[in-house]
């Protein structure tokens, strides 16, 4: 079979090697991300024939590159930066947490349909209980922050029945429209749900504390009491990098424990390969290979 070329995107698709599914990850930029190589570990670990790759959609083009990857054969996709709101107007069929996170990460093609599905909260939820053993049952959380990211997160978290949620953002209006949202999620799993700007940070430790914010992509600390972090607290940055984030750094000189976004971005992954094939992987194995990748660079 020949490449299949769009005409409108200039995107060339290659079909995937006999008795392969292919999968990839689209977004703009792509070559950065770490999804082709995590799912070629759980590939090769669960024995799943799929070819997975990084897709460059020009930033105008991306229904188009959808179409033209659905034609060379391809079987799902994880949608990245810039495209989740895309994927999610897309979709013929969403899931409760794309529809609530109003924007997708996974696609998978269901013959003439597009099944959309956002795995980005329950991957930070499973890093938090699984991989970190901090439980979101009875728990006091702070979310900084009320983007895409903050957004995508609260449905997940009220489904594990913390005891309070504050959401809490520099622009106060933002987190306010997210708690009149999520009220009544809130109020079905028990959870007292508040939100505001820094006010509303209350002066006494949170056992969970997320950093959902943008800032630590420029090394800015979101506005925080002190009083919020303690030595039981986990505060946890949706961010990842070779070094703590500014964020990490201060939480630990408050006496918090500590963790970055990477299980996160394993958990997602593992996630949308079960959606795909059924099958869950291992995330452990691979979590613990990617740190030592981030660490030291080979
Ligand atoms: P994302 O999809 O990553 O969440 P976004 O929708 O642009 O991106 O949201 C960025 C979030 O980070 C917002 O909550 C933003 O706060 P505002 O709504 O007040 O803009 C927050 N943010 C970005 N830079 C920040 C900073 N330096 N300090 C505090 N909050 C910051």
């Amino acid at each position: 079979m020949d490449p299949i070329e769009s005409a409108a995107s200039s995107v060339v698709i290659a079909p995937p090697a006999a008795g392969y599914e292919l999968y990839a990850v689209v977004g703009n930029p792509i070559a950065h991300s770490k999804s082709p190589f995590i799912h070629a570990r759980f590939a090769q670990q669960t024995g799943e024939r799929i070819e997975y790759r990084p897709l460059l959609a020009p930033l105008d083009g991306f229904a188009q590159t959808v179409r033209t990857f659905r034609a060379a054969g391809g079987q799902g996709l994880n949608v990245t930066v810039p495209f989740k709101l895309e994927a999610h107007s897309l979709a013929d069929k969403l899931s409760a947490r794309a529809a609530a996170a109003g924007a997708v990460n996974t696609l998978r093609f269901d013959g003439e349909r597009i099944y959309g599905d956002n795995t980005d909260g329950v991957g930070l939820v499973r890093d938090i209980e699984a991989n970190l053993g901090v439980h979101f049952a009875g728990a006091r959380v702070l979310l900084l922050g009320a983007g895409g990211a903050a957004r995508g997160v609260v449905l997940p978290m009220l489904e594990r029945g913390p005891r309070a949620l504050a959401i809490v953002n520099r622009t106060a209006a933002k987190a306010e429209a997210l708690v009149a949202q999520f009220e009544d999620a809130a109020r079905e799993a028990g959870c007292a749900l508040m939100g505001g700007g820094p006010a509303v940070v209350e002066p006494q430790p949170y056992d969970i504390i997320i950093n959902a914010t943008a800032g630590s992509l420029e090394a800015a600390l979101p506005e925080c009491d002190d009083r919020a972090f303690g030595r039981q607290t986990l505060a946890y940055d949706m961010m990842y990098g070779a070094q703590p984030t500014v964020f990490m750094q201060h939480a630990q000189t408050l006496g918090a424990r500590v963790a970055d976004g990477l299980g996160m971005l394993v958990e997602q992954a593992a996630e949308s390969f079960f959606i795909w094939r059924a099958v869950r992987p291992a995330s452990a194995p691979v979590l613990a290979e990617l740190r030592s990748l981030l660490i030291k660079p080979s």
